[in-house]
């Protein structure tokens, strides 16, 4: 294994950000395409959002939803809360993050991807969220202040991390004693072989770069975080051929986990 990484294989990490950061460009501008993954209502819903919670945010931002699980019942946000969304994507789950903290709390998404930023910034806009800002940065080094937040949120976004152990650090750093880190994520059960971990398409896919649910909960609790509950999410599956294989072979599927920072 390798240490740095958490897993077998290197992956040219240049050549990775630049075909993440084209994937989740085509996902802000054309959700309608042809993807590796599902996007959308349908699956916010199949995952477990409440249509009520979806109808009070913008549908625009719901298209272009790739997340893999539900969470939100694990990071028991309240009102005049702080939260940060690491990859946040087109906003859903900011959007949905805000109407939990409400007009006294805050939330701040941090991605890289550029479209993905002036569509969700459009989107907050448009239809008045006053309480979300929207941050070019990396989950890796977001420039926030440390122990700022009561809870880290994320959604299908770590699992395409180079190294892991880096964004878990700066979700702890960002955690106030206490806060909480609630995420859904593409992990495995068994270890990817190299084939896989060093094809840098197959982790834009969001299946190259899943770690070992066993490795991965022992590198949030390596970074000071204590996991409390992680669940498998069975509705969530990949939709291409490719990726079902992988799947079915390695056992690659979504969980949600909630970790608390002591
Ligand atoms: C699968 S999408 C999920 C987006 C959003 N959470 C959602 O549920 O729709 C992954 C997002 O993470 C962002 N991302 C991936 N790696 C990142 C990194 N190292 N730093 C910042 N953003 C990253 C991508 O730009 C993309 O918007």
């Amino acid at each position: 294994m390798n240490t740095a990484t958490g897993l077998t294989g290197r992956v040219d990490t240049t050549v990775l950000e630049q075909k993440v950061k084209a994937m989740y460009r085509d996902v802000a501008l054309d959700p309608h395409g042809e993807f590796h993954f599902e996007m959308g209502r349908a699956l916010a819903e199949r995952l477990g959002y409440a249509p009520a919670d979806l109808d009070a945010i913008p549908s625009e931002a719901i298209d272009s939803f790739a997340g893999v699980g539900y969470y939100f019942d694990l990071a028991h946000l309240k009102p005049g809360e702080t939260v940060v969304d690491l990859g946040s994507g087109s906003g859903t789950d900011s959007f949905i993050a805000a109407g939990k903290v409400g007009k006294t709390g805050t939330v701040i998404g941090v991605d890289m991807t550029d479209e993905q930023l002036a569509k969700a910034e459009r989107l907050r806009a448009a239809a008045g969220f006053g309480n979300v800002t929207y941050r070019k940065g990396y989950i890796e080094a977001t420039g926030l202040a440390d122990a700022s937040c009561d809870a880290v949120i994320s959604n299908g976004v770590i699992n395409l991390a180079p190294d892991k152990s880096k964004v878990f650090r700066e979700a702890a750093r960002l955690l106030k004693p206490g806060g909480r880190l609630a995420l859904a994520d593409i992990v495995t059960e068994m270890q990817l072989p190299e084939g896989i971990t060093c094809d840098a398409t197959l982790w834009a896919a969001c299946i190259g770069g899943a770690m070992q649910v066993g490795d991965y909960t022992s590198v949030i609790e390596a970074v000071g975080l204590r996991v409390t509950q992680v669940r498998d999410n069975p509705q969530y599956q990949f939709i291409s051929t490719n990726a079902q294989g992988a799947s079915r072979k390695y056992g690659v599927k979504s969980v949600s986990l909630v970790a608390t920072r002591n």
